[in-house]
């Protein structure tokens, strides 16, 4: 099958309307006030598909942090994925799901000493590094560990950066490799991140570079480094300039180098997974409300910075949702053509505000819904109950009929992916 086949955009919009449609049966119940998310494992299936095809080499860690949504967990697992996971709730859910311990990588230069013992203990040997404090707690609790040296990596222009928090500079890391080595620890490569939804293809050229300075140094010590990790910062929009310029530093620092090559990938795996449906709780229209003001009407939506919408915030991230009208059939009528909105969560705080100025193709009225796509990253993950308003989202995942028969996606072999009807994903 092409790359361009269309995916299930209608199925999501079906499973969206039919669920609005039972939701206006029961009007009074919570349930019906609440946000709600579909699931398409098949928007996940084609990232991996682009995966493969630019950048065949080199094995996907999936980051959990991004969206630990047990069923995307199990898929990507089936796809044969591995994990990284940042702290011991990701391990056990992991390890929950049946996922040999040799799958995932403790990614987490600065971790807990219970953490590391429970890693370890449930044989999680691979793991990040980035400080000498670092690697006393690791020669106490779990010294059989297999270290990757996190250098310090930045793209200026990343909408989450990293570099601030974590990366050896490269004026200490010949320091801690001695000072591993004299702890007798096992170092056996080089692990970089260049921030999250990175766009300076031009990273990965440095980033490479100091990672091969690092392997350097390391095998002058005598260890045996054998695993080059190169972390996340993959998003859909750029994917493709991105792959081609890390193949390119790969080539040039590591040539013809039997080196282990892996990556902690998040959003790019996650973002299209979801489609969130919000609803319009309250309006306040200046233009009819006597108020002269030149201020766009207001929309109040049962979600916001608290929940799904925080990357607004910690991202400067901006939202272009599609109206779904929801007609009440007692003959109000809506005007139609472009109209401007600004978009509000639902809590008491003026911070809580998702865009000033979002495009919808029609009025829209209290008890409408709006649907936001590429809404798996980093939304449900980090969201929050504040003022009450709950961070339970009920979540409808596109049924497997497309699955059916197939033995291959593209270049993905499907045989072993098990996409349960009922969703329990255990
Ligand atoms: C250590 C580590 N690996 C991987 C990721 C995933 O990054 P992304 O979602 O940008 O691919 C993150 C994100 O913060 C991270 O901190």
């Amino acid at each position: 099958m092409a790359a361009s086949e269309p995916l299930s955009d209608r199925h999501v919009d079906e499973l969206i309307r039919k669920r609005i449609a039972e939701l206006e049966e029961i009007p009074f119940a919570p349930r019906a006030d609440l946000p709600f998310i579909v699931a398409d494992w098949t928007k996940t299936l084609r990232q991996h598909q682009r995966w493969i095809h630019l950048l065949p080499q080199i094995q996907p860690f999936y980051a959990v942090k991004c969206n630990p949504d047990r069923c995307l967990l199990r898929f990507l697992a089936d796809l044969g994925l591995g994990f990284d996971c940042a702290s011991s709730a990701e391990i056990q859910l992991v390890l929950g799901l049946g996922i040999d311990p040799s799958r995932i990588i403790f990614s987490h230069p600065c971790k807990a000493i219970s953490a590391l013992q429970m890693a370890s203990s449930r044989g999680v040997l691979l793991a990040t590094f980035d400080n000498s404090d670092e690697l006393d707690k690791i020669k106490s609790v779990s010294p059989n560990m297999q270290l990757l040296l996190r250098v310090y990596a930045q793209d200026d222009t990343a909408r989450s950066s990293l570099g601030k928090k974590f990366g050896a500079h490269l004026n200490t890391t010949h320091s801690l490799l001695l000072k591993a080595r004299a702890l007798d620890l096992k170092v056996v490569g080089v692990n970089f991140h260049i921030g999250s939804a990175a766009f300076d293809p031009k990273a990965f050229l440095t980033a490479a570079r100091d990672a091969r300075r690092v392997f350097d140094e390391g095998r002058e010590l005598g260890f045996d480094m054998t695993i080059l990790d190169v972390g996340g910062g993959f998003q859909d929009s750029n994917f493709d300039s991105m792959a081609s310029s890390l193949q390119l530093a790969i080539e040039h620092e590591f040539p013809g180098w039997n080196v282990r090559l892996m990556a902690e990938p998040g959003r790019f795996y996650a973002s299209s997974y979801y489609t969130l449906a919000c609803k319009v709780i309250s309006r306040r229209k200046h233009s009819s409300g006597g108020d002269s003001s030149a201020q766009v009407d207001m929309l109040y939506q049962n979600d916001g910075i608290y929940g799904c919408f925080l990357s607004r915030l910690t991202e400067d991230g901006s939202f272009a949702p599609t109206l779904i009208p929801v007609d009440k059939g007692y003959g109000v009528s809506r005007s139609q053509g472009r109209h401007i909105y600004s978009l509000w969560g639902p809590t008491c705080d003026s911070v809580d505000c998702i865009s000033e100025g979002a495009a919808l193709h029609c009025e829209a009225m209290v008890g409408d819904w709006l649907k936001y796509q590429n809404m798996g990253a980093y939304t449900a993950a980090s969201s929050t109950s504040f003022n009450g308003f709950p961070n339970v989202y009920e979540i409808l995942y596109v049924t497997p009929r497309l699955m059916s028969g197939r033995e291959t996606w593209g270049e993905v072999p499907l045989r072993q992916v098990v996409i349960q009807e009922d969703a329990s994903c255990n």
